[in-house]
């Protein structure tokens, strides 16, 4: 008998026996959910309606004309109601909220786009939220922090571990047992405990769907590859979803840091560092040390330097489903100044990951042959990571003025 939200061997539900009857709750209320045809018509009119979807399909004439390769396509999911991919899956969380009778929610993040996402959703469904951050992610998505707390929710900084998303996690998990009667955790990607995984993918589904349809309609053909950044892995598995039954190449882009061979990155799929273990409550590649140890983890973006992936991305590596590479920060600067400056789009240090592996790949393609990036989000919260490394003197002189102000 095939178990439930195994993904080959990897994924499954290891749970504290308190939250058992939560879990099938939720399980239960997703699967009748799921074989509704009025639920999704439901959770598609209200992403058309309030996020604006469906999201473009932009073609990169510039980026295209510059590697004279293949056609570059971009799937535009900064174009979300609060700038990213996030709110697909938060939106749909919400409906299942509802549909529970419950009346919080909780949720860890990281970059803060899924922490600002589901305090829109909860703002909009009249939901209490608390969101749960590493204090370090707190330090360096501070304009992310502002908004969630303007949109109602309370933040609380993670001071346990490395202060990063896996503390989040922890943390998120620790609020849950406690609270299971009144709250609903919001997982903001597709990892976790079963159901959460495909429960996630499902919802981000919508991306590929879409996608799929569009380049039919642009180009009557189907791309021959597409690239998407890999945190947790939920915007790559959305754009995946379009094209499983087709011959398309499906490429994921983690996050190599400072270099794959420095230790300093979050690449589990890319890099021979990760080993398959349970944390988090599922089974999947860590970065684990050999006492089993979470290693920490580097990525200039902050939601991607998760220490474990989805086990379906696990699963499609082993199975050779999909094909995993990694981009190291240089690279994701290089790849996001030129988009930029050719293209006018400005891409969220996350999916810059994709555009940069995708721009490794473009030029050794022909012109007949078609590529789609998904863009996961906008780059606006990255503008004090990136004036950083830019090292830009106005923006500097800028931010001292804005500080003087303050102490005056
Ligand atoms: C814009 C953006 N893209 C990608 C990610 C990575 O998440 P996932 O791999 O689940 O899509 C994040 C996470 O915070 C994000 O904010």
């Amino acid at each position: 008998m095939k178990h439930r939200g195994y993904y080959g061997g990897f994924g499954g539900a290891f749970l504290p026996e308190i939250l058992i009857p939560t879990f099938d709750e939720l399980v239960s209320v997703f699967e009748s959910a799921k074989t509704d045809p009025g639920f999704r018509n439901q959770y598609e009119t209200l992403m058309a309606q309030y996020s604006g979807r469906p999201t473009p399909l932009t073609f990169a004439a510039n980026l295209t004309r510059h590697f004279d390769g293949a056609k570059i396509y971009i799937k535009r999911e900064d174009l979300n109601h609060t700038g990213a991919h996030k709110a697909n899956n938060v939106m749909g969380q919400g409906l299942l909220v509802k549909k529970m009778g419950k009346t919080r929610v909780i949720a860890e993040t990281g970059a803060g786009q899924h922490g600002v996402a589901c305090a829109t959703m909860a703002a909009k469904f009249g939901f209490d939220c608390t969101i749960y951050m590493g204090e370090k992610d707190v330090m360096r998505q501070r304009p992310n922090v502002f908004w969630m707390e303007q949109l109602g929710a309370t933040v609380v900084p993670v001071t346990d571990g490395t202060k990063i998303l896996k503390d989040a996690i922890n943390q998120a998990f620790r609020d849950w047992v406690t609270n299971m009667d009144t709250t609903h955790y919001v997982l903001g990607t597709a990892c976790g405990p079963h159901p959460f995984p495909e429960m996630v993918a499902w919802f981000q589904s919508i991306i590929g769907i879409e996608a799929r349809q569009q380049i039919l309609d642009l180009e009557g053909r189907l791309p021959d590859r597409v690239y998407a950044c890999v945190g947790g892995g939920s915007n790559a598995l959305g754009l995946f979803a379009g094209f499983l039954d087709d011959p398309v190449e499906l490429v994921g882009v983690e996050a190599g840091g400072k270099g794959i061979d420095t230790g300093f990155h979050a690449a589990r799929l890319s890099s021979t560092d990760a080993g398959a273990g349970i944390a988090q409550g599922y089974k999947t590649y860590f970065l684990q040390d050999d006492d089993g140890q979470m290693k920490e983890t580097h990525s200039i973006s902050a939601g991607l330097d998760y220490v474990g992936v989805s086990p379906i991305l696990a699963h499609m590596h082993e199975t050779g489903t999909a094909r995993f590479e990694s981009a190291t920060d240089a690279e994701v600067v290089d790849a996001l100044k030129l988009t930029m400056r050719s293209e006018g789009i400005i891409p969220a240090l996350e999916s810059a990951h994709a555009f940069a592996g995708a721009f490794r790949e473009a030029p050794t393609l022909s012109r007949d042959q078609i590529i789609i990036i998904n863009q996961s989000g906008r780059g606006d919260k990255d503008i004090f990571t990136v004036a950083d490394v830019l090292n830009d003197p106005e923006w500097k002189t800028f931010i001292q003025t804005k500080a003087a102000q303050y102490h005056a």
